[in-house]
């Protein structure tokens, strides 16, 4: 079964492998973390949200459509909605075959399947609280699927978990809930504004677009809530010439779908 290498932590930068390694696996499914971790990644990123009957899932459309058959199982059920889908309904759908006929029969994971995967293959995780103003309360459910798993214990929040949001209030909440977890803020908030961010978030995750060295040697200026400097992760870098541009910005992470090809241009770097 899938291992993590023991040393790819503390390789510099963080590679994160953005939704699982979602070049070569159906994104947000046990395949795409499997996959990571074979290739020797051991940060993975997801997305989570909630059906009908409240069970948290990992998936990083609002809707089902695209990831799933479930246009083929419900044809009357437009737009697909992951709110308006119980999570058995859900669990009957196939997650893979888009992506490839090898992956037929992968489901949309509960959040309580991802968490065992992830444990058994001693990686660590980015979670990304996806949609959260469709889904009050999903917060304090999320702190509790993590509490159950065993995921909110010293050496887990030490170095094993950082809950992100594109929503500040979203990450504010789970900052007050639960002091201890890193917290990541998905945007750019302009360098003003960084002072009320370090109150309540721990790093800055920006579309790479849109820094640049100064930007990132600002957020370092300041320091988060756990009394470190303030870290930059940035998203989406599937390729060697953009890995070695946000690279020299000196970000602290880089969050992709092809973990293995920003690994191997930053080899040496
Ligand atoms: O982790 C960064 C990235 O996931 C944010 O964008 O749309 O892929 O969730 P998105
Ligand atoms: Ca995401």
């Amino acid at each position: 079964s899938p291992r993590a290498s023991a040393g790819d932590a503390a390789q510099w930068p963080t590679v994160v492998a953005h939704r699982g390694a979602s070049a070569y696996a159906p994104e947000n499914t046990l395949a795409s973390i499997d996959k990571a971790a074979r290739l020797g990644f051991q940060w993975v990123e997801n997305d989570v949200q909630r059906t009908k009957d409240g069970e948290l899932v990992v998936i990083h459309d609002d809707s089902l459509k695209r990831t799933t058959d479930v246009a083929k199982v419900f044809p009357d059920r437009a737009p697909w909605k992951v709110k308006d889908f119980t999570a058995a309904e859900i669990a009957r759908l196939d997650a893979g075959s888009w992506f490839g006929a090898a992956f037929t029969g992968t489901r949309v994971p509960t959040l309580t399947q991802y968490m065992r995967e992830v444990e058994h293959n001693h990686q660590s995780l980015l979670l990304e609280i996806k949609n959260p103003e469709l889904y009050p309360g999903i917060e304090q459910q999320t702190l509790k699927v993590l509490g159950n798993e065993g995921w909110l214990d010293q050496s887990h929040l030490d170095s094993r978990l950082i809950v992100q949001s594109f929503s500040a209030d979203s990450i504010r909440i789970v900052h007050d809930l639960s002091p201890g977890i890193r917290t990541g803020f998905l945007g750019t908030p302009s360098v003003s504004a960084l002072h009320e961010y370090a109150a309540f978030t721990d790093l800055i995750n920006p579309s790479y677009g849109s820094i640049s060295t100064s930007y990132v040697s600002a957020v370092h200026g300041f320091t988060g809530p756990h009394g470190t400097p303030m870290e930059v992760y940035a998203w989406t870098v599937d390729d060697a010439p953009t890995a070695w541009k946000v690279a020299g910005y000196g970000v602290d992470g880089i969050i992709t779908n092809k973990p293995d090809v920003v690994r191997s241009a930053l080899n040496g770097f």
